[in-house]
């Protein structure tokens, strides 16, 4: 592999990841770590193999600034596994919120539905989406067991940017999970597939608080018990080896840079191509300007005829992904930390000449 045959990847997920990491993989597969074993050919309860998965546990402890107390847990079915799961062990026939800010947390509400009473509190449905809200806009149901969110809305490209309300919040943090710094404390579960800022599909990340630990359902089935899987440290059956490997030196790469840097990177990223969107009326900005995402940048052209014309053009300039959710048309740029400001910069470079010969 080789930056120069790799082209400018926007994907939503799974999203591009860093080549440095791709390479390592690379060279893990026939032989880890001069175990003379490939990574997808060694127990996953070998010694080398566990040393994986507490380099991983760790990272995300650091990363999410997650209290001592916390679990971390690593496992399969996505962050839709994850719809479920986290009502199955918390809700038990009570009360939750949720706040429905788009396709996802609509999902989220629809699984715990199937547990107990989750109540949409507040839903962007009526504006579009195109917004996420404060917290003076709904208020907690009595008696809600967790408040449930989705910090960054994939599709639509919002982001919360300030805390939620809620004595134990639940967040699902699939999209901007790493991207900056939070404080772990403030939630009582976090979830996320990996596959847009942590890795591969097929590994998703759970945290899991005392009190959430302490309320799983002991009635479940084993796999879909949260306190279990916390007992056997994730390995109650055989995890994705090479998943929490990509996982590990992602994460790796992400703190060998520091938190603040990704994050001031995210920042610059992002705003490259708001300044350019808010600068004539040909480009028109999905987000209300203070719930902009800075993983997913969403966007109409004032001529929605130009949108495929655009798409297919910055293909062929070596650009991909850049199609809009198709639940919402327009154009999406995807850049995630791992997508390089230069990828950024290309793009901007192209749209600013696409809007100068068909403005
Ligand atoms: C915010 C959000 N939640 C959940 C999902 C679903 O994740 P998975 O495919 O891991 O189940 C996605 C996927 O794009 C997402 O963006």
């Amino acid at each position: 592999v080789s930056q120069q045959n790799r082209i400018h990847n926007f994907s939503a997920g799974p999203a591009v990841l860093p080549l440095s990491v791709v390479e390592e993989l690379r060279e893990a597969l026939p032989n880890l770590e001069g175990t003379g074993l490939g990574l997808m050919e060694m127990s996953h309860r070998s010694k080398t193999f566990e040393a994986i998965v507490d380099s991983a546990m760790g990272r995300i402890r650091r990363v999410l600034s997650l209290p001592d107390d916390y679990e971390v847990l690593l496992l399969q079915g996505g962050a839709s596994m994850q719809f479920c799961m986290v009502a199955m062990n918390l809700l038990q026939g009570g009360v939750a919120d949720y706040i429905d800010t788009g396709a996802w947390s609509k999902k989220a509400a629809v699984e715990a539905q199937r547990f107990g009473d989750a109540r949409v509190v507040w839903s962007g449905a009526d504006v579009g989406y195109k917004r996420v809200p404060t917290n003076d806009e709904w208020t907690c149901s009595e008696g809600a067991i967790y408040t449930h969110f989705t910090s960054n809305n994939t599709i639509y490209g919002t982001q919360f940017h300030k805390p939620i309300q809620g004595e134990h919040i639940v967040c699902d943090m699939s999209s901007d999970i790493a991207s900056r710094r939070i404080d772990g404390s403030a939630y009582d579960v976090i979830y996320a597939g990996a596959q847009k800022n942590l890795g591969p599909s097929g590994v998703t990340v759970i945290a899991l608080s005392p009190w959430a630990v302490e309320r799983s359902d002991p009635n479940l089935p084993s796999m879909l018990r949260y306190r279990l899987h916390v007992e056997k440290g994730s390995m109650f059956n055989t995890p994705n080896t090479l998943g929490i490997f990509f996982l590990d030196r992602v994460l790796a790469w992400i703190e060998s840079q520091g938190m603040d840097v990704v994050e001031a990177r995210n920042q610059r990223k992002a705003d490259a191509l708001y300044t350019l969107l808010d600068g004539s009326e040909f480009w028109q900005p999905i987000a209300q300007r203070d719930c902009r995402s800075l993983m997913n940048v969403s966007w109409r052209i004032a001529d929605t005829a130009l949108e495929p014309v655009l798409v297919q053009e910055a293909l062929a300039a070596g650009f991909s992904g850049i199609k809009g959710h198709r639940s919402v048309g327009g154009i999406r740029a995807s850049i995630y930390n791992a997508c390089p400001e230069e990828s950024v910069a290309a793009l901007v470079g192209f749209l600013k000449e696409f809007e100068r010969t068909r403005g």
